[in-house]
């Protein structure tokens, strides 16, 4: 059954903006932005969201409702009582272009800073080999939409600006584990993903975890382990005379 839900939706651009409140007609079986694509049918036709898919796949539509961030293609509903208020915020962490579109280019710089797949000299495509089990390590990661969520959750950066040079994000730290864990990957990871992509800042509160629509397990799987790899590096006695004696 269709009822008129009650929606606060954020209306602005870099410089200015606050929330509005709009009635909207829902139908059975809707999500939020079949509600903000009727919003903009009926009474905001100039209202910006960015979306594409609208299956979950295509990680556009990451923007927050009531306070966390969620795929709009993805929030049923039926998970709000009819009477609630239903608000609709831009992703905090990343500057606002308009409306509830962000500019998530901070997430691009952050990618374009992890070394490529580096394969050992010689070795052509094609001829690498690998065992199952590497190959399947590495699957879970691999299911990333990049959506952001995870970098628009995670505290370290969500209300400090001054961290954002320092720090990848829960997104480009899985990366770089999944790197590490490559048996053919043949850079450096572990002290680049401390000093440089600011792995020691992550004090693991898995708030990036528990957002991931693809259910990854960001924080067990990818930061914990890769924490403890570079751990090792610097306090396991024989990995630190190794490192005296065969500096490389
Ligand atoms: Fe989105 Fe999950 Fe990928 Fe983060 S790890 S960008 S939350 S799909
Ligand atoms: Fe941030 Fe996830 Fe670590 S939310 S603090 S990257 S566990
Ligand atoms: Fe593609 Fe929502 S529109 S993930």
């Amino acid at each position: 059954m269709g009822y008129d839900a009650k929606f606060r939706v954020w209306r602005g651009d870099a410089d200015d903006g606050d929330l509005q409140d709009f009635t909207v007609p829902v139908n059975e079986g809707e999500v939020v932005l079949d509600i903000i694509h009727r919003l903009q049918a009926t009474q905001a036709p100039d209202l910006a969201v960015r979306w594409n898919c609208k299956a979950g796949k295509c990680g556009s539509c990451s923007a927050e409702v009531n306070g966390r961030p969620k795929l709009l293609c993805m929030t049923r509903m039926s998970t709000f009582t009819e009477d609630e208020v239903i608000t609709v915020t831009p992703m905090r962490t990343f500057p606002v272009i308009r409306d509830l579109v962000t500019d998530v280019s901070f997430n691009y710089a952050k990618a374009r800073e992890v070394q490529a797949f580096t394969p050992p000299e010689g070795l052509a495509p094609g001829e690498y080999r690998m065992k199952q089990v590497d190959v399947q390590r590495s699957q879970e990661f691999r299911k990333c939409i990049e959506c952001f969520l995870c970098q628009d959750t995670c505290h370290v950066v969500r209300d400090h600006e001054e961290n954002k040079q320092a720090f990848a994000g829960p997104r480009f730290l899985m990366r770089v584990a999944e790197l590490d864990m490559h048996p053919l990957d043949m850079a450096e990871r572990r002290d680049s993903a401390q000093y440089e992509h600011g792995l020691g800042l992550c004090n693991i509160t898995k708030c990036c975890t528990e957002v991931c629509p693809e259910h990854i397990k960001i924080t067990d799987n990818a930061l914990i382990p890769m924490k403890e790899r570079v751990a090792d590096r610097h306090y396991d006695p024989l990995v630190w005379l190794g490192n005296k004696l065969f500096r490389r």
